[in-house]
């Protein structure tokens, strides 16, 4: 079979990004659509609106002038240094369409990104796991995939989980957990004020992707973060969440998923500072941004990328979807 293998920057010559998106979305949809489903706006955010998309390292394959295949990639090209992700490539999503599997044009696809890679001295490489994910690894739906990267040198590594819980009509709020040291804690939502404060906590305490992901969405979504403060107003955890409110640029991955639901919502990441843990912070902070959630009518409520599935359970989670942690170095 013929088949051209062009990147997303020559398509772009000839084509508008805004087609090329809706080509892959629908391309995608149409098999996967019912579970994993990919909006324009989820497209674009997650490949042109992300740094370190690389355009001209994501390539279209094309049968007869029409895209059957895909595969998008980035690097980690943020000012703020991740010293782990120096050497680390991601392959975000990769497709060929069902009728024209087995020919050879994902190997195609896949060697192209990985020489890519190799050039720009990537030794790691990941499946799903980058910045702004459709995945965290390659999800169990699709797990005859797995096979097909196990042969291409890749190793599945373990596995993480997204949890869900779904709200019932009358569901009870879950109390607060006393402070086991006995001192005053407040827990409130985030306002505009706060950004300056939650980045210097980021910095300290998680300055990688979280740190980023303030930089990048706070803005769009001040009001997603519940905050706990000491006594002496020093911020000493976070909570990330969001709803159907949440604009579809500013949501965290736990979110990714939410036009398969009424009204999803979503929590995630969570951190509290090393030597305020132990104390019930955590557990407070999730609780509040749970209460928060059922209180303005999220029909399901998703914690994405956890193995903490005893703690989440305790609150009414079970596990949603399983993904395998794949890499090849
Ligand atoms: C994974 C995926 C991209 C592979 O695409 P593909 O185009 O079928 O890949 P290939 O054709 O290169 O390889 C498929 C098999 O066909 C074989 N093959 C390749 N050319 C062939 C030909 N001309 N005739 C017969 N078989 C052929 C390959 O050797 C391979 O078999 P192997 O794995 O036993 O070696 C595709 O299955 C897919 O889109 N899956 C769903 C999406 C997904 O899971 N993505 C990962 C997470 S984002």
């Amino acid at each position: 079979m013929n088949f051209q293998i062009i990147t997303f920057k020559e398509f772009l010559k000839t084509n508008k990004k805004k087609e090329l998106l809706n080509i892959l979305s629908n391309l995608w949809n149409e098999e996967y659509g019912f579970i994993f489903p990919i909006s324009y706006d989820l497209m674009n955010r997650n490949t042109y609106q992300t740094k370190g998309f690389l355009e001209e390292n994501s390539y279209v394959a094309i049968c007869d002038e029409m895209i059957v295949g895909f595969v998008t990639s980035k690097i980690w090209t943020h000012e703020i240094e991740v010293e782990s992700y120096k050497s680390t490539g991601w392959i975000s999503l990769i497709y060929v369409h069902p009728k024209f599997r087995k020919k050879g044009i994902g190997s195609e696809l896949l060697i192209k990104v990985e020489s890519n890679f190799k050039i720009l001295g990537k030794k790691e490489l990941y499946v799903g796991r980058d910045y702004q994910n459709f995945f965290p690894g390659i999800p169990m739906d699709l797990k005859s995939s797995l096979g097909w990267f196990a042969k291409r040198g890749y190793s599945c590594l373990y596995e993480t989980n997204d949890l869900i819980k779904y709200v019932k009509n009358n569901e009870q709020l879950v109390a607060l957990r006393p402070f086991k040291d006995g001192k005053k804690y407040e827990i409130r939502l985030s306002n505009q004020n706060d950004f300056d404060v939650l980045i210097e906590f980021m910095r300290r305490n998680y300055p990688g992707r979280w740190l980023v992901e303030v930089n990048d969405c706070f803005d769009l979504c001040k009001s997603n973060y519940f905050l706990c403060f000491d006594e002496n107003n020093h911020l000493c955890g976070f909570c990330r969440f969001g709803n159907n409110e949440t604009d579809n640029y500013g949501i965290g991955y736990s979110l990714t998923w939410r036009n398969r639901f009424e009204s999803l919502g979503g929590i995630g990441p969570i951190g509290v500072e090393a030597s305020y843990r132990k104390n019930n912070i955590a557990y407070n902070l999730l609780v509040s941004a749970l209460n928060y959630l059922i209180e303005h009518g999220s029909t399901e409520i998703i914690i994405d990328w956890t193995n903490l599935m005893d703690l989440y359970r305790k609150i009414g989670f079970e596990i949603w979807k399983s993904y395998t942690y794949v890499r090849k170095e």
